[in-house]
C-alpha cells in the first residue's frame, strides 16, 4: 500500500524538493509526513535484510520480552498480557505441530475473540499461512475459499461447527483434516482441538520452523470480493502485511493507546491496520465481537480507548445514536479508517469532540494507497509529490455505460484533468507489485489494464473513480464493475445471482445496488424473469436468500421482468437499471420488498416513502 511511498523516500530523495514548497499552507503536514515515510522505509529495509528475516511475528515476541506484563489483548471480562497471548499460542502451535509443517496452509473459520489471535500466532509460529475466512459464508462460497488457498486443514470454532458439517462431505473427499475449536464431541471426520491445547505445553517452539520464510512469503490469505464472481484469497505477503502495520504509525498511534478493534479480523482493515498495527506498536487492543452503535462510547469509557477504527457506515451508526449528556465524555483521540462520508464526519467532530480523523484508502489486494494526513474532511488522502515519484498512478477517463476506460486514437488512455473524476489506475512494478489472487489467474488478470500510456505497460484497476482536487485532496466517487457496497461489506452481484438462479421459478437474474437516501452504499436488487408457466414462489426464495446469503447480500427488492436488458456485446445492463432505483412509480416492472423476518411482500408507494423518510430501517 505504502510501497511506493516508502521506498522513494529511502531514496533520500525526500526531503530536498520538499524546500521548494515550504510557502504551501499544508508544508509542516506534508513534511511530517514524510519524515514519518523514510522512517517507516528504513525499517522496512532493516527488516527484510535482517537474517533471518525480521516478521510481524517476531515483533510480537520482542514486545513480550520488552513489556511481558503489559496488557496485550482485552476481551469482554478477560485480559491477556503479552506474556500470556505468548504463552496460549505457544500451545495451540505445540497443538498443531505434529499436523502441520512449515509452508503449510490452515484456515481459520473463526469470529472476533482471543482464540483468533492465538490461532494465527500459533500457525505464524509454525511458519504456516493463515487463511481468514468470513465466518458469514456458508456451503458453496465456504468449500470455495477454503480450496482457493490449498489449505491442509481447518480450524473452525464451536459455534459454527453446524456450517461445517453442511461441506464436511466434500472437505472429507479431499483429504482435508477438520478441527472444532471444542473440547470432546468429536464425530466421524471432525476432530476437537481445545483438549489438546490445553494440554499442550506452553513452552516456545524452535525459531528453525520459520528460518525459510522471507519478506515475500506469504503470510495471509484475505478474502475480496472484487468485482465478480465468488470471493477471491487475496495474497498477503509479508512486505504487505508490514506495510499496512505501519498505518497506525503514519495516523500518530503512540505507545500507550489502546485501540479497540470491533471490525470483523478476517477482513484488512481489522486484521492488519488494526490488530498487527497495534502489534508493532505495542500497544493494547480492545477486541469486540460485533460492532454495537448503543455499546460503542460505554465501552472506550470503560477501556479507556483512545484510538477507535472505522468504516464510513460505523460513523453514520453512531451519529444516528440519541444524543447523551456525556457524548463527549471519553478519551478517544484519533480515528482511522475508511470511508466516511463528509456530511458524517462533521456531524460526528461536532457531537462526540475534537477527534483527529485519519482516514485512508487502499484495497486489501491493491498497490496503491492514500492516507488523509491533514484532516480534510470528505478527502480520502492527500496526494504527496513522494507518491507519484516512487509509484505512476493516475486518474483515467472512465465511460461508465460501456464500462471501461475511454482510449485515443493511438488506443491509449487518456488522464482526466485536474478536478475531473477518473478510474485510479497505479502502475504494476518491482517496487509496487500486484500479488493478486490466489489460483485465481483470470480474476488476477482481469484487474489488469495494459497499454495504459505506452505500448506493454501495465496497471492496477483498481475500479475506484476518484477526484483530485487542484490542492491535491483525494476525493471518492463511486465503484465500478458488478461489486456494489452495502452495510461496510463488498457485495458480489454474480454470488447473489448464482444463488437466485438455484430457486425453481427463476430463469435469469441480474444483481445490482441501488442508492437509498440518508445510506452509504448501495442496496441489493435482483431483476429477474420466471421460468415459463411459473409463478414468483417469494417463500421459496426468501427462504433461499436466507439459509445461504448473509443479511447484506440479500436482495432487499426484486423486480420481475418479462426479459431482461443487455447491452450490445450481452452484457447485462447494470447502470441503468440502478439508475431506475426502487420508486413504485418509475418502474413498470412487479416490484417486491423484503420485509425483515417476513419475506417479500409487494413493494407499495408507502414503503417507498417511509424508506425515503427513514422510518424503515433497512
Ligand atoms: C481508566 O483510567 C482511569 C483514570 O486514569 C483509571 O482509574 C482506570 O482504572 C482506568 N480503567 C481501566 C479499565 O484501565
Amino acid at each position: 500500500m505504502l510501497a511506493y511511498v516508502l521506498y522513494t523516500a529511502l531514496a533520500g530523495l525526500a526531503i530536498l524538493p520538499l524546500l521548494v514548497y515550504w510557502r504551501k499552507p499544508y508544508f509542516l503536514h506534508d513534511l511530517r509526513y514524510a519524515i514519518t515515510a523514510i522512517q517507516i522505509a528504513r525499517q522496512l529495509v532493516r527488516f527484510s535484510t535482517k537474517k533471518p528475516f525480521f516478521s510481524i511475528l517476531d515483533c510480537f515476541l520482542d514486545k513480550v520480552s520488552k513489556q511481558p506484563n503489559k496488557k496485550f489483548l482485552v476481551f469482554e471480562e478477560s485480559s491477556y498480557t503479552y506474556r500470556q497471548a505468548d504463552q496460549e499460542s505457544n500451545r495451540v502451535a505445540a497443538a498443531l505441530s505434529s499436523i502441520l509443517k512449515p509452508g503449510d496452509t490452515a484456515a481459520v473459520f473463526v469470529g472476533n475473540e482471543p482464540l483468533f489471535v492465538w490461532l494465527w500466532l500459533g500457525l505464524a509460529k509454525l511458519g504456516c499461512t493463515c487463511a481468514l475466512l468470513n465466518y458469514n459464508i456458508r456451503s458453496k462460497s465456504l468449500l470455495h475459499c477454503f480450496s482457493c488457498c490449498d489449505a491442509k486443514v481447518l480450524l473452525a470454532a464451536a459455534e459454527l461447527r453446524e456450517a461445517v458439517e453442511e461441506v464436511l462431505p466434500s472437505l472429507k473427499q479431499q483429504g482435508i483434516r477438520v478441527f472444532i475449536l471444542s473440547e470432546g464431541d468429536e464425530s466421524d471426520g471432525i476432530e476437537c482441538l481445545s483438549d489438546k491445547i490445553r494440554q499442550a505445553s506452553d513452552e516456545p517452539l524452535s525459531p528453525q520452523l520459520r528460518a525459510d520464510i522471507n519478506i515475500k512469503s506469504p503470510a495471509l490469505y484475505i478474502y475480496t470480493s472484487g468485482t465478480t464472481g465468488l470471493p477471491k484469497a487475496a495474497v498477503i505477503n509479508h512486505e504487505r502485511l508490514w506495510m499496512a502495520s505501519f498505518l497506525q504509525s503514519v495516523a500518530g498511534v503512540r505507545s500507550d493507546d489502546i485501540i479497540y478493534i470491533n471490525l470483523p479480523l478476517y477482513h484488512s482493515s481489522g486484521f492488519l491496520m488494526g490488530l498487527c498495527g497495534a502489534i508493532e506498536k505495542g500497544i493494547t487492543v480492545v477486541l469486540k465481537r460485533k460492532f454495537s452503535a448503543s455499546n460503542f462510547w460505554n465501552d472506550c469509557r470503560k477501556y479507556n480507548i483512545t484510538v477507535i477504527q472505522y468504516i464510513g457506515e460505523i460513523m453514520r451508526y453512531l451519529c444516528n445514536t440519541p444524543q447523551r449528556d456525556n457524548d463527549r465524555d471519553h478519551k478517544v483521540r484519533l480515528a482511522m479508517g475508511n470511508g466516511m462520508r463528509a456530511d458524517i464526519w462533521a456531524d460526528f467532530l461536532q457531537r462526540f469532540g475534537n477527534i483527529c480523523i485519519c482516514e485512508c484508502y487502499g484495497a486489501t489486494e491493491g498497490n496503491v494507497g492514500f492516507v488523509n494526513y491533514i484532516g480534510k474532511i470528505g478527502a480520502i488522502g492527500k496526494e504527496h509529490f513522494l507518491h507519484k515519484m516512487g509509484c505512476p498512478y493516475a486518474l483515467i477517463r472512465y465511460d461508465t455505460e460501456k464500462e471501461e476506460p475511454v482510449r485515443d486514437s493511438r488506443g491509449f488512455c487518456i488522464e482526466v484533468p485536474r478536478g475531473e473524476t477518473g478510474l485510479l489506475v497505479a502502475k504494476i512494478g518491482a517496487r509496487t507489485p500486484f500479488s493478486g489472487y490466489a489460483k485465481n489467474k483470470q480474476q488476477t488478470e482481469k484487474k489488469k489494464l495494459k497499454d495504459v500510456f505506452v505500448k506493454g505497460d501495465v496497471y492496477f484497476n483498481s475500479g475506484d473513480l476518484l477526484r483530485i482536487d487542484h490542492e491535491g485532496f483525494v476525493f471518492f466517487q463511486d465503484r465500478i464493475g458488478d461489486t456494489f457496497r452495502w452495510k461496510g461489506e463488498n457485495v458480489a452481484t454474480t454470488e447473489v445471482a448464482d444463488h437466485l438462479l438455484m430457486v425453481d421459478c427463476i430463469e435469469e437474474v441480474n444483481v445490482y445496488g441501488v442508492k437509498v437516501p440518508g445510506h452509504e452504499g448501495r442496496i441489493g436488487m435482483a431483476a429477474v424473469t420466471l421460468k415459463e408457466y411459473m409463478e414468483f414462489d417469494g417463500k421459496a426464495v426468501y427462504q433461499h436468500v436466507k439459509s445461504y446469503l448473509p443479511s447484506y447480500a440479500r436482495p432487499r427488492f426484486i423486480r420481475i421482468q418479462n426479459a431482461l436488458q443487455v447491452t450490445g456485446t450481452f452484457k447485462q445492463m447494470k447502470v441503468k437499471l440502478a439508475e431506475e432505483g426502487f420508486d413504485p412509480n418509475v418502474i413498470q416492472d412487479r416490484l417486491l420488498f423484503l420485509e425483515d423476518n417476513q419475506g417479500y411482500v409487494p413493494m407499495t408507494q408507502q414503503t417507498f416513502n417511509s424508506i425515503a423518510e427513514g422510518r424503515i430501517k433497512l
